[in-house]
């Protein structure tokens, strides 16, 4: 039997997955690593972490392996998207690097639509100037911190940054390229006219490559740390959303995603790239060559899960957590919650605005609070499958991945609040299986990424919409709506107060 891995560098820990040739999961190993949270709106991670991290995660993995290790065969990487990583002539970190969920740049984005101008930044790229891109951070940077800035030879994104250390090459595949903001992505080049107009020296952009391209090998040194061969091919890999993309198979037009890790998407599959969204959703490249996705972006999705739990319940796992939600009916009898516990992109892009409880009662218990935080973040992704629908598209069935497929009362509050079938595979591990896959793919043993998915993607339940639930969350969906436009202002009034 032949073996591949796949690597998922996730903002809260990193996910290897070791995959046999029938796509069976064999072996799954996960790593954390801290965030840096300074004052509001930053998130930074150090790079370092990640990479020995994953050199810990690989060696665990290898020591329990007991096959021959020469049939590891290849090995590639979904990352979390948009993370700047400024590296110096020795292609070393010039700082920590800053997230897509760090929402400092406002004023870079103004920037931005200043010197490119909105419509012309749309034409390139596809998208809006949004907080979390790449592009505004490599501008906050320079503003603030021109010291550094001066010794900047190149940018790459947080998995190009674990690839670079245990390859030696330096590269960037397209589909992370897309959320940068300096690259045309109809084109698959990086934008002079972007780089002119905001005084980025285009140099510092790495050389770009296709997610599946074989890159190199591993170095000799990361093959005798990890017990690894030094003959593994490394391919490219993919932004973790493309990769999450792949993982489920939205690899034909008509198919859509629902990924809850950190942040929270609906991702919908597109086979060009000249629909016409206005920037309301992010448009990307897919990990499959010549394709795209849309997708709407829910920033702190298991983020406010996370929050709460440690906030109220550090002592308890998740399972624990929401172990009776399911005792508690649909509308946590009144109480709502919206996810924006470090501002919000679709369908409102504003770093300011925070989360909020509406209609605490005496009579809640913490499982209402915490069947809430479910409905909240389930209801902010809800607002992105209504701009598709919209739009024209038919959603009646969605993919669920991530850690919010690892439950059962929230797949189906998925399917309840989505109106929509909602389909768990045996493996909610997306984007890490898209990334073997690519690596599957890449080593040549399948044709294409469909043949692939073909063989390694098996759905597991499908949960459809209890008719009475639904109509009672279009009801509660229309009273969340309102309450972005209710704390805006008040938000806005609280900066102040915030460190
Ligand atoms: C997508 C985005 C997030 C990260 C999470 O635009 O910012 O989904 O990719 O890892």
């Amino acid at each position: 039997m032949k073996y591949v891995i796949g690597v998922d560098l996730g903002t809260s820990a990193v996910k290897i997955l070791l995959v046999d040739q029938t796509g069976s999961v064999v072996q799954e190993v996960s790593k954390p690593y801290p965030l840096i949270q300074e004052k509001t709106g930053y998130s930074e991670q150090a790079p370092q972490d990640w990479v020995d991290q994953t050199v810990a995660g690989l060696s665990d993995l290898v020591q329990s392996f007991t096959g021959n290790i020469e049939d590891i065969q290849g090995i590639s990487f979904s990352g979390q998207m948009h993370g700047l990583v400024l590296l110096d002539e020795k292609q070393e970190p010039l700082r920590n690097a800053i997230l897509w969920n760090d929402t400092r740049t406002t004023e870079q984005c103004s920037q931005i639509y200043d010197s490119v101008g909105e419509e012309q930044l749309l034409e390139i790229t596809k998208n809006p100037a949004l907080e979390g891109f790449t592009l505004p951070k490599i501008l906050w940077v320079k503003q603030y911190e021109p010291e550094l800035y001066q010794k900047a030879a190149s940018f790459v994104l947080p998995k190009d940054y674990l690839r670079l250390k245990l390859t030696g090459a330096l590269h960037m595949e397209y589909s992370d390229a897309a959320g940068t903001l300096m690259l045309d992505i109809a084109k698959k080049e990086w934008s002079k006219e972007i780089c002119e107009r905001l005084e980025v020296d285009i140099a510092l952009c790495p050389p770009l490559v296709a997610s599946h391209e074989l890159v190199g090998t591993v170095t000799s040194e990361i093959a005798s740390i990890t017990g690894l061969s030094s003959e593994t091919k490394v391919f490219a890999g993919g932004a973790d959303n493309a990769c999450g993309a792949i993982g489920s198979g939205i690899l034909e037009e008509g198919k859509s995603l629902c990924s809850i890790g950190t942040s929270g998407v609906v991702l919908s599959y597109e086979e060009n790239n000249d629909k016409d969204f206005a920037g309301k959703v992010h448009y990307f490249n897919h990990g499959e060559e010549s394709a795209y996705y849309t997708m709407g972006v829910t920033l702190s999705a298991g983020h406010s899960l996370t929050w709460f739990k440690e906030v109220f319940a550090k002592n308890e796992s998740f399972e624990e957590l929401v172990a009776d939600v399911s005792t508690v009916a649909p509308g946590s009898d009144g109480l709502l919650f919206t996810p924006y516990l470090v501002g919000e992109r679709t369908p409102h892009a504003d770093a300011t605005i925070r989360a909020s409880f509406i209609g605490m009662d005496s009579s809640h218990e913490r499982k209402h609070l915490v069947r809430s935080v479910l409905e909240g973040i389930t209801f902010s992704l809800n607002e992105s499958i209504e701009i598709f629908r919209e739009s024209g598209k038919t959603i009646d069935s969605i993919i669920s991945i991530g850690g919010g497929a690892k439950n059962e009362d929230w797949l189906q509050m998925q399917a309840d609040i989505f109106d929509a079938e909602v389909i768990k595979l045996t493996s909610e591990q997306g984007p890490g299986m898209g990334a073997a896959m690519l690596a599957a793919y890449g080593s040549g043993w399948f044709d294409s990424l469909q043949d692939c998915a073909k063989e390694f993607l098996k759905e597991a339940k499908t949960y459809k919409p209890n008719p009475e639930h639904v109509k009672i969350y279009q009801e509660l969906f229309k009273v969340y709506k309102q309450v972005y436009q209710q704390t805006e202002s008040l938000n806005k009034q609280l900066v102040a107060f915030r460190k």
